[in-house]
C-alpha cells in the first residue's frame, strides 16, 4: 500500500425529511447570505426548493436563486454565478440537485474568490480557496456531494474537464433517499452505472497488497448488483435507494481509493462523449467501460479475474484466467444493459466519423500531451481502437 493522506470533512445528514435541516446546516457552517443553485426544474416541480427555502426562512437567512444548470454543466452559467455572488456579497453556495448542479456550484464557489479566470482550475491549477458549499442531493450518481472534484464543459472547444481541491469539498451534504424517487428510470440507471465506474476506476490499480480497499470496493459493487434491479423494478423502494445513495457517496469520497494508484481512463474517454453528444455521463460510461476493460485486460488478467470471481460470481479457470477475466467484463456489460443502459455508440447518439475528432480532443486538447496515464498508458492509436470497440 502507498503512503496517503485522507481528508473528508463533509458533515452528512442522511434520511427521510432531512432537507428540512438545510437552514440549520447553513447557519452551523457560517452562511449569512446564500445563493441557491439548481438545475432544469425538477427540484421546483417536486416542491423541494420550497422546503429548502422555508428552512432558510426559519433561520432568517436571506438567499438569491440561480437555476438553469444543464446536465454536463457549462462554463457560461458559472461566469454568471460568479458575477452574481460578487455583486450581491454572497458568502455561501447551496446546491440543490445532482452532480451537475453541485459541480457548477463548486466552480462558482472557487471562481468568486479567485482573481483570474475560473477555467484555470480546469487546466490543472489546484483550488486553494472557495466560498463554503452545502448540498441537498437529488440523485445518487456522481458522488460530488463528498468529493473534492468538479467537472465543467467549456463551450468554446466543448472541453469537458475536471478541477480539484479540498476547498470545494462540501461543508455539509443532505442525503434523503426519498428525493431520488422522482428520477426517471434511465437517470436512476445512469447513476448506478456512474457509481460502478467510480469503483472500477479505483479497483484498476498497479499497486499491490491493497486488500482492505479491494474488499471495500467489492462490497460496494455487490451492493449495486443487489440493489440496482430492485430499484428499477420498484422506484419507490426507499431502502434500496438508501443503500445506493450511500454507496454513491462511499464510492467517490475516496475512502476506498486511498493508498493505491487509480485508473480514470474510462472517465476521460467518456467525458468526450458527453461533451460532444450531451449524453448522460453514466450512459456514456456503460458503453465505454466494457470496451476499455476488454482492451486493457491483458495488462493484469489476474486483477480482472479476481473481480470476476469475487464480485460477479464467475468460476475461476486456473488454466485460462483470461477466460474468467473476460466473463467478468461480459457480466458487467449484461448487468448495465439489464438496467436499461445503452450498449453501443449508436445508442448514445455517437458517430463513427467523429472518432478522429474525439481522439484529438481527448489526447491533445486543453493542455493534454498525447497520452492518458491511467492503469495503462493509452496513446491516440489505443484510444481510436477503444472507440471502435464501442461501435
Ligand atoms: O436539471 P434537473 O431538472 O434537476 O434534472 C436532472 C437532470 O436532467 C435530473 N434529476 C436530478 N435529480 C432528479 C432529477 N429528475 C427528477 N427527480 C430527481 N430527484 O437528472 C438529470 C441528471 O442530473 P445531473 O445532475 O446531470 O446528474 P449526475 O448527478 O449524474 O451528474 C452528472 C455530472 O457529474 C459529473 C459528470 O461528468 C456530469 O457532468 N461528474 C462529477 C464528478 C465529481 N464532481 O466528483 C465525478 C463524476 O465522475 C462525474 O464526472
Ligand atoms: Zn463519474
Amino acid at each position: 500500500m502507498n503512503n496517503f493522506t485522507f481528508y473528508s470533512p463533509t458533515y452528512f445528514v442522511f434520511g427521510k425529511d432531512t432537507e428540512n435541516e438545510t437552514g440549520k446546516m447553513v447557519k452551523r457552517f457560517g452562511g449569512t447570505k446564500v445563493l441557491i443553485h439548481y438545475g432544469g426544474g425538477s427540484v421546483v416541480r417536486s416542491g423541494l426548493i420550497d422546503r429548502v427555502k422555508a428552512s432558510l426562512d426559519a433561520e432568517n437567512i436571506p438567499y438569491l436563486e440561480l437555476g438553469g444548470v444543464k446536465p454536463n454543466p457549462r462554463s457560461g452559467l458559472v461566469y454568471e454565478g460568479i458575477d452574481l455572488c460578487r455583486k450581491e456579497g454572497i458568502d455561501f453556495i447551496l446546491a440543490v440537485g445532482g452532480g451537475s448542479t453541485i459541480d457548477s456550484s463548486k466552480a462558482i464557489a472557487a471562481g468568486t474568490v479567485y482573481d483570474g479566470d475560473f477555467w484555470d482550475f480546469y487546466c490543472g491549477k489546484y483550488i486553494e480557496n472557495a466560498l463554503p458549499i452545502g448540498t441537498v442531493l437529488t440523485i445518487a450518481a456522481a458522488g460530488s456531494e463528498g468529493s473534492p472534484d468538479s467537472v465543467i464543459t467549456k463551450e468554446e472547444g466543448m472541453y469537458k474537464r475536471g478541477a480539484t481541491g479540498d476547498a470545494i469539498r462540501p461543508k455539509f451534504s443532505i442525503l434523503n433517499p426519498a428525493l431520488t424517487q422522482t428520477l426517471p428510470p434511465y437517470q436512476t440507471a445512469a447513476g448506478i452505472t456512474d457509481i460502478m465506474a467510480h469503483l472500477y476506476e479505483r479497483y484498476l490499480t498497479n499497486t499491490t497488497e491493497v486488500e482492505v480497499t479491494d474488499r471495500l470496493i467489492e462490497a460496494l459493487m455487490m451492493t449495486l448488483i443487489h440493489e440496482g434491479p430492485r430499484v428499477i423494478e420498484n422506484p419507490n423502494n426507499y431502502d434500496a435507494r438508501a443503500n445506493i445513495m450511500w454507496a454513491g457517496m462511499m464510492a467517490h469520497n475516496n475512502a476506498v481509493g486511498v493508498g493505491r494508484t487509480q485508473d480514470w481512463n474510462s472517465h476521460d474517454i467518456e467525458h468526450e462523449l458527453s461533451a460532444l453528444y450531451d449524453c448522460a455521463h453514466g450512459a456514456g460510461l456503460a458503453v465505454v467501460m466494457p470496451a476499455v476493460f476488454s482492451y486493457v485486460m491483458n495488462h493484469d488478467v489476474t486483477r480482472f479475474a479476481q473481480v470476476a470471481v469475487r464480485v460477479w460470481g464467475c468460476k475461476m479457470d486456473f488454466y485460462h484466467p483470461e477466460v474468467t477475466a473476460k466473463a467478468g467484463i461480459e457480466a458487467l456489460r449484461s448487468f448495465l444493459i439489464s438496467l436499461g443502459m445503452p450498449k453501443n455508440f449508436a445508442e448514445i447518439g455517437a458517430k463513427e466519423e467523429d472518432i478522429p475528432q474525439l481522439v484529438d480532443v481527448l489526447c491533445n486538447g486543453n493542455g493534454r500531451t498525447g497520452t492518458l496515464n491511467g492503469f495503462v498508458t493509452l496513446n491516440e492509436e489505443d484510444c481510436t481502437a477503444i472507440y471502435k470497440l464501442m461501435l
